[in-house]
């Protein structure tokens, strides 16, 4: 398959495109500036130059391809709608072009807004909508798209990862503690980048229209814990912030640092093949790179 990809270039999708490389697609990576465009073509993809407000580009690449991962998002937590509604309008100018055939789009969802008091299954939906991408995907499944929903775990970890768990790596060193909220029984579930990549190889293979998937490898580690092993491993002490405290101490972080937001992936597991076999978030402390330089 030729699978167009955006978001080719990030930390998630450097890795799906090895995936795929490997299991003998071709990759075309969408690439916003030159250094993407490089990077992409010495992994061996080829490289279609445009963006995510250029819809027109992101036309052309679906048109150009057998399959669409849609990946790429403008992390700017301070403009967090807009970002939305650009992710959006790039997921329907995606599945515009692949109306009326069986040409798979795989979006890109997260497990945040569920609040169900119990880890979120495949067959959960959001109570309240924290990102627009996943009714998006649906909308076009139910037209007829063979469009399917990626919920990624919260951490997705390894090598390079430079998401909400540096962050508070970073949040540690810079104020001298190692935080949690409350209790810090709060749960966020977590994925080795090489499974969720093989995770997305699979969906896009195997995946059904209207399904979600859940990149889901634990399914719940309790913030208490992630702080534990980051006051450890810098030697800080590990405090509990109250939720008042928490906007002062986290900063942007506050809002996602008090979710819990646990998750299975039992029904992916079983209707994909897909079995985690990375190291654990917590091993991935333990013993990667999170804690040099
Ligand atoms: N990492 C995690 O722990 C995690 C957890 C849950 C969900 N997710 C989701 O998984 C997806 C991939 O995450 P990631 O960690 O791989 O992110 P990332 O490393 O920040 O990469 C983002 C990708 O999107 C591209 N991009 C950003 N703005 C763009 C624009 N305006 N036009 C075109 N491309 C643009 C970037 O291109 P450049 O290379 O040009 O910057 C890059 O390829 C995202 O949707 C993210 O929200 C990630």
């Amino acid at each position: 398959m030729r699978v167009f990809v955006t978001g080719a270039s990030g930390f998630i999708g450097s890795a799906i495109v090895q995936e795929l490389l490997g299991a003998g697609h071709q990759v075309l990576g969408l690439a916003r500036s030159e250094a993407s465009a490089q990077a992409l073509a010495t992994a061996g993809a080829q490289v279609h130059r445009g963006s995510l407000d250029d819809l027109a580009s992101l036309r052309s690449g679906a048109a150009a391809s057998d399959g669409v991962m849609h990946l790429a998002f403008i992390h700017d937590f301070s403009a967090y709608e807009k970002a939305g509604a650009t992710d959006r309008a790039a997921i329907e100018a995606l599945g515009q072009e692949l109306a009326g055939s069986d040409r798979p789009l795989l979006v890109t969802s997260g497990l945040a807004g569920f609040a169900l008091g119990r880890p979120a299954t495949e067959s959960d939906s959001p109570a309240a909508m924290v990102r627009p991408s996943e009714p998006a995907a649906l909308a076009l499944a139910a037209q007829g798209a063979r469009a399917s929903v990626v919920r990624l775990a919260a951490s997705v970890h390894d090598r390079g990862d430079y998401g909400f768990v540096p962050t508070l790596i970073n949040i540690a060193r810079q104020t001298g503690e190692s935080a949690y909220v409350g209790e810090g029984l709060n749960c966020w579930p977590a994925v080795h980048r090489l499974d969720a990549a093989r995770l997305y190889r699979l969906a896009l293979e195997h995946g059904a229209a209207g399904a979600r998937y859940h990149g889901v490898a634990d399914e719940g580690i309790a913030l208490r814990d992630i702080a534990a092993i980051i006051g450890q491993r810098l030697n800080l002490p590990v405090v509990s912030k109250t939720p008042e405290e928490a906007a002062d101490h986290f900063g942007w972080m506050a809002r996602f640092v008090g979710l819990d937001m646990p998750a299975t992936s039992t029904l992916t597991q079983q209707q994909l093949n897909w079995h985690p076999s990375h190291p654990s978030l917590l091993a991935d402390l333990e013993h990667g790179d999170y804690f040099k330089g």
